[in-house]
């Protein structure tokens, strides 16, 4: 049986994330032949082209491998001033100006929580914009937009909302599924 290796990005940094926290509890719930591993973008430096022309820092080429060596990748995104986190923008931004670009025909999952009533689903649609650019292959349902996020996870960060924990897994199915279904037709192709 094929075995998928998702790779989860949180664009937030801080300990008590709740989109960390959401990727942890996709890692748990993740379904037959996903398995889930989590990429740390916290030493990715700030934007400079001057900085690329002179040498692709090793954190950037080190989340480029990762995404290329995933089968699919989800994102899960704060929503900071109604859009993308600053975190979140900037490693896209650097992963856009590596060759070759790694998002290109990738799977890609969004999620994200926020404390909000709206659930990230502004910042949502603003990172869809960005995934157009980079031709990935977004997964346009179920959407996941966890609203008012701390009442969703405990103290210790677990996902205890039985209804969200329900929704993020079928959007994992959905993911898995939308995966192996651009790999059979890439192959049909070719
Ligand atoms: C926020 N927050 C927020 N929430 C929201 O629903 N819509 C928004 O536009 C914003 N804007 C915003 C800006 C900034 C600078 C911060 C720090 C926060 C609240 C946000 O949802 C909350 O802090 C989340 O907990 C952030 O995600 P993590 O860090 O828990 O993953």
């Amino acid at each position: 049986m094929t075995t998928l290796r998702f790779l989860g990005i949180s664009g937030s940094l801080r300990a008590g994330s709740f989109n960390t926290f959401a990727l942890r509890a996709a890692r748990e719930l993740a379904p037959e032949q996903v398995s889930i591993e989590l990429a740390d973008i916290s030493g990715i430096p700030l934007y400079n082209d001057d900085v690329r022309i002179a040498g692709m820092p090793p954190s950037v080429v080190a989340l480029q491998s990762a995404i290329a060596a995933a089968d699919a990748v989800i994102i899960a995104t704060p929503e900071y001033n109604f859009s993308v986190s600053g975190v979140l923008k900037n490693a896209i931004d650097w992963i856009s100006r590596t060759d070759p670009q790694p998002f290109r025909d990738k799977p890609v999952g969004i999620i994200g929580a926020s404390m909000g009533m709206a659930g990230t689903a502004r910042a949502q649609y603003d990172l869809r914009k960005s995934f157009l650019f980079l031709d990935a292959h977004v997964l346009n349902k179920p959407e996941i937009m966890i609203a008012a996020a701390h009442t969703r996870f405990d103290a210790e960060g677990r996902l205890t909302d039985e209804a969200t924990r329900g929704f993020l897994k079928a959007m994992l199915v959905a993911l898995r599924d939308w995966t192996l279904r651009l790999r059979n037709s890439a192959t049909i192709s070719v």
